[in-house]
C-alpha cells in the first residue's frame, strides 16, 4: 500500500473543473509542476492517475493491462464508445471483433477507394457550395467524407435523409467533450442514427439492400461472434457508426491542415510542384502538433507496478495523449509546425499518439489511422493543386481548452475555383 502513496498529487482536491478549463494541457501543465510524468488526481470525485509520455504509453498499451470498460464519463461514452461495441470488448473477444475492423480498414484497395471516392464527393460539393461567397473547409469536409464512408461501406445516404444523418455524426463528434444541453441533444441524434444503421443491416441480412460481400456493412452485417452467432443488429448499427463517425471526424485534422498551409505557404508551393513524397511526413505533423482527444482513460484489468506506482487492479488511468505529442524529450521543438521531422522517422508507436499508442500487434486500438493519414493526404492534395480560392478575414484561434478543438471560423474559404 504504501508504494500507493509516492507519486505526487495535484494541488487540486478534485482536478473536474481544471481539467474543463485548461483542456489539451491539463496533465501536462501538472506533470512539469511537479517534476513527474505521473500524478493522483480525482476526477468527478474519482481518484485517477494521469501519465504522461512514450514510456507511459508503453505501459498503457502493452500486455492487455487495461480495459476502457467504465473509463469515460458517460456522456463521453455515449457520444464517442458505442455501447456493445469493439471499445467495450477485452482480451480474446476483443480480438476477434477488431478482425472485422482491420479487414475493412487496414485493405490498401479499400483505403484507396475510400480516398478516391472522398475526393469525387469534394468536387460535387464545390460544384454545387463553391459558387456562394464563402464556405467553410469543416462543413465541407464533414460533407465529403460522410458521404464517402456511406456510399464505400455500401450504405449511402439517400438524398433526402443526407443532411439530418451528417448533422447526426457531426454532433456526436462536436458534443462529446460539452456537458448539458448540447450533449444531450447529440445523445437523442445519435438514436437516430442508430435507428438507420440497424435498419440498413437487417435491409441486407434479408436481402432487402444487395452490396458486394466485401463492403464494410456486409463484413459487420455477417460477422458471427465467438460463439458463432450474428451480432444483434442493434450492435452491429453501433459498429457501422463506428466507422462512419470516425471517417467524418477526420474533417477537424483537415481544418487544421488547411490552417497549416494557409500559415505556413511554402507547403502550398511543395505540393503544386509535385511534393507528393512530403505528403505523409505533412500529415503526420498535422496529426502530431494540432489538438483533437486530449486523453484516452481506461481501467487496470491485470495490476502492474511502473515507476514507484502500483496500479490495482479497476484503478483508473489517463494517458496524456496531447501531451505525449508536445513531449521536448521526444519532439525538437515540439511547438513549431514542422513536417521534415517525419521524413526519417522511425515510427516508434508510443511516441506520436493522436489516435492512441501501442504496436498493432501488441494493443493499439485504433484501426483508422491509415484511413486518416490517407484522408487528409487526399485534402491536401485537393486543396493545393484542385482548386485556387482565397482567405477571407475570419477569427482563426483555436483554444485549448474547448474539446475538440477547431479554429473559430471553421477555416472560411472565398472565391473558390478550379486550379
Ligand atoms: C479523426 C481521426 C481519428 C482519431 C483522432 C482517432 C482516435 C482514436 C482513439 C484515441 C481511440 C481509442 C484508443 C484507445 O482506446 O486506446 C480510437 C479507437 C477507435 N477508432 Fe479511431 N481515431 C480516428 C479515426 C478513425 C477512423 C477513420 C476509424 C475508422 C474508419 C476509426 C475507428 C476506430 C475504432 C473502431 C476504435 C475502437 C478500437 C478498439 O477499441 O479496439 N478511428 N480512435
Amino acid at each position: 500500500m504504501a508504494v500507493r502513496q509516492t507519486i505526487p498529487r495535484a494541488r487540486e482536491f478534485d482536478s473536474s473543473l481544471a481539467f474543463l478549463r485548461e483542456g489539451y494541457t491539463f496533465v501536462s501543465s501538472r506533470c512539469d509542476a511537479l517534476g513527474s510524468d505521473l500524478f493522483r488526481t480525482r476526477i468527478m470525485m474519482s481518484p485517477v492517475v494521469c501519465m504522461r509520455g512514450a514510456e507511459a504509453a508503453g505501459r498503457f498499451y502493452e500486455g492487455d493491462r487495461f480495459t476502457r470498460k467504465r473509463a469515460m464519463p458517460p456522456h463521453v461514452l455515449w457520444l464517442l464508445q458505442d455501447q456493445g461495441s469493439v471499445q467495450t470488448l477485452d482480451a480474446e473477444e476483443h480480438r476477434h471483433r477488431k478482425r472485422v475492423f482491420l479487414r475493412m480498414l487496414l485493405d490498401p484497395e479499400a483505403i484507396a477507394r475510400l480516398a478516391r471516392t472522398f475526393r469525387g464527393e469534394l468536387n460535387r460539393v464545390v460544384r454545387s457550395d463553391g459558387a456562394h461567397s464563402a464556405l467553410s473547409v469543416q462543413d465541407m469536409m464533414q460533407e465529403a467524407l460522410a458521404r464517402a464512408a456511406a456510399l464505400w461501406a455500401g450504405v449511402p445516404f439517400a438524398e433526402e435523409e443526407a443532411a439530418a444523418r451528417m448533422r447526426e455524426l457531426a454532433a456526436m463528434v462536436e458534443n462529446a467533450g460539452s456537458i448539458g444541453p448540447s450533449n444531450w441533444g447529440a445523445i437523442l441524434l445519435r438514436q437516430r442514427t442508430e435507428r438507420w444503421g440497424k435498419g440498413k443491416i437487417e435491409d441486407i441480412r434479408d436481402g432487402r439492400l444487395s452490396i458486394a460481400d466485401d463492403a464494410p456493412a456486409a463484413i459487420i452485417a455477417s460477422h458471427r461472434d465467438l460463439g458463432g452467432e450474428l451480432l444483434p443488429a442493434s450492435i452491429a448499427a453501433v459498429e457501422l457508426i463506428n466507422i462512419l463517425r470516425p471517417t467524418l471526424a477526420v474533417a477537424n485534422f483537415i481544418t487544421f491542415a488547411a490552417l497549416a498551409l494557409h500559415e505556413h505557404t511554402r507547403w502550398v508551393e511543395i505540393f503544386r510542384e509535385d511534393g507528393h513524397d512530403e505528403l505523409r511526413p505533412f500529415a503526420q505533423e498535422v496529426r502530431r502538433y494540432y489538438p483533437f482527444f486530449p486523453v484516452v482513460a481506461g481501467r487496470v484489468r491485470k495490476p502492474f507496478d511502473w515507476s514507484g506506482h502500483h496500479f490495482a487492479a479497476r484503478d483508473w488511468v489517463m494517458l496524456d495523449l496531447y501531451g505525449t505529442n508536445h513531449d521536448g524529450r521526444i519532439w525538437e521543438e515540439p511547438g513549431s509546425f514542422r513536417p521534415e521531422r517525419f521524413r526519417d522517422w522511425s515510427g516508434d508507436a508510443n511516441t506520436l499518439i493522436p489516435q492512441g499508442g501501442g504496436f498493432a500487434d501488441t494493443g493499439h486500438r485504433c484501426p483508422g489511422e491509415e484511413i486518416t493519414l490517407a484522408l487528409i493526404e487526399e485534402a491536401v492534395g485537393f486543396l493545393t493543386r484542385d482548386i485556387r480560392y482565397s482567405v477571407p478575414p475570419q477569427d482563426l484561434d483555436f483554444s485549448l481548452s474547448s474539446l475538440p478543438a477547431l479554429p473559430k471560423s471553421r477555416f472560411l474559404m472565398a472565391d473558390i475555383a478550379p486550379a
